[in-house]
């Protein structure tokens, strides 16, 4: 069978068999092509929750599937390769963590999701590398551990130096592969290309990036950039699924050792078996210790910080969807939006962009239509978001600003 004819009868299988595919950006990218979305840890997380298919596949590593089954318990979530495990997911045990809290009494445990369930279950609050500085900068407490990733928590500590950052020493294999060494033969040999660079990696490679983010957003920046070509320090798929996406722009992998063997490791004709029910591993996670990881990484999705208020007015005075775009999604990756209207069909002239957003952004928007005193409940219980339209936006810009420079 050809690529193309396994795509088709997955596409046909999964509408038969109400099934919903999710893949992480480093899974390759022919499974990205047939995949009904497709995003970096934070975008799948909150995409788990309202799913409404029966079986979701999770087209990634284990934690991530685990993150499904604990948002969605009612699901059948199946793991696209049994054998794909997150080496730093795995890398400490609940026994190491606890030895860890009791010596650093009084400090919140903040746990990047590439962690287990289990060890979900004794931390406060998840984060992923797209919302890490903004939930640590948002929480009331100055005194946090954060596990396991050394390179992402020296970043988050150098972006957020109010705060007493406890770290340890865990973190990527794949990702600290890449050093300066590699930077310096990538920059002399693409002089003009900027460096986008994933904050799994070690400082010295960071330290000389053009921009620094989650797998999203360096997709995301390199799209909107002016420029022409980018050098990609992280896992090399993102560099291959940009090349398809931006046939005018180049991109050149940092190294060509930055490969995950556990994202690679699921293939098309994988997914096509797991559509027919005959692969894959189906996740289950004992009601006791889902419950304990579900409050971690609910904390982590109602953070207020990420979220924004959209008042729709009369459908007049509102800014431009892209305006909105640009400035909230890109430069502050904010993609929690709460829509507020006095009536119905200032909505109406709308859906169509909106669910293009929704889909291309990994946003997810709530609707409140109604009086003004029902908009103004809405406001009150999510208080700490913040309202857009056309004469405020130039404040909340600058607000941003002040608090993440
Ligand atoms: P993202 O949060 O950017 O998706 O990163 C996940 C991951 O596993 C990176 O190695
Ligand atoms: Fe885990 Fe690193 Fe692979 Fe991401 S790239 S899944 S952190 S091993």
């Amino acid at each position: 069978m050809t690529t193309f004819q396994i795509q088709q009868e997955i596409l046909s299988l999964k509408e038969k068999n109400d099934i919903c595919i999710l893949a992480h950006s480093y899974i390759a990218h022919e499974i990205t092509e047939i995949a009904d979305f497709v995003g970096d840890s934070y975008a799948l997380s909150v995409k788990a929750a309202s799913v409404p298919n029966k079986t979701v596949v999770m087209c990634g590593v284990r934690f991530m599937a685990e993150t499904v089954k604990i948002l969605a318990p009612e699901k059948r979530v199946i793991l696209s390769n049994s054998s794909a495990g997150c080496p730093m997911a795995e890398q400490m045990d609940t026994d190491l963590i606890k030895q860890l809290q009791e010596m650093n009494r009084g400090f919140k445990t903040v746990a990047y999701i590439n962690t287990t369930a289990e060890l979900k279950t004794i931390c406060d609050v998840c984060v992923t590398s797209s919302s890490a500085v903004k939930i640590i900068n948002a929480m009331p407490e100055q005194d946090i551990l954060f596990i396991p990733d050394i390179n992402l928590g020296t970043y988050i500590r150098r972006q957020c130096p109010d705060k007493n950052i406890k770290l340890v020493s865990g973190g990527c294999p794949t990702h600290c592969r890449a050093s300066l060494k590699h930077v310096k033969a990538a920059k002399a040999a693409h002089p003009d290309a900027l460096l986008l660079v994933h904050p799994e990696c070690l400082p010295e490679v960071w330290e000389q990036a053009d921009y620094i983010g989650s797998t999203s957003g360096i997709m995301e920046f390199a799209k909107k950039s002016s420029a022409k070509e980018f050098i990609i320090g992280t896992e090399n798929s993102i560099a291959q699924h940009l090349q398809f996406e931006c046939p005018d722009k180049k991109f050149y992998p940092l190294s060509k050792d930055l490969v995950c063997h556990n994202m690679k490791i699921t293939t098309l004709p994988e997914v096509l078996l797991i559509c027919k029910g005959e692969f894959g591993e189906e996740i289950e996670i004992n009601e006791k210790t889902r419950l304990k990881a579900k409050q971690c990484i609910d904390k982590m999705i109602e953070c207020p910080e990420l979220g924004l208020i959209l008042d729709m007015g009369m459908g007049k005075s509102i800014i431009s969807l892209t305006a909105i775009e640009e400035l909230m999604y890109d430069y502050f990756s904010i993609r929690k939006v709460l829509i507020i209207a006095p009536l119905r069909p200032a909505l109406e002239t709308w859906p169509t962009e909106i669910l293009k957003w929704n889909h291309t952004k990994h946003m997810t928007f709530s609707v409140v239509v109604g009086s003004k005193e029902k908009r103004l409940a809405a406001l009150a219980k999510d208080a700490d978001l913040y309202i857009i339209n056309r004469e405020n936006v130039q404040w909340l810009v600058e607000y941003y600003k002040k608090k993440w420079p």
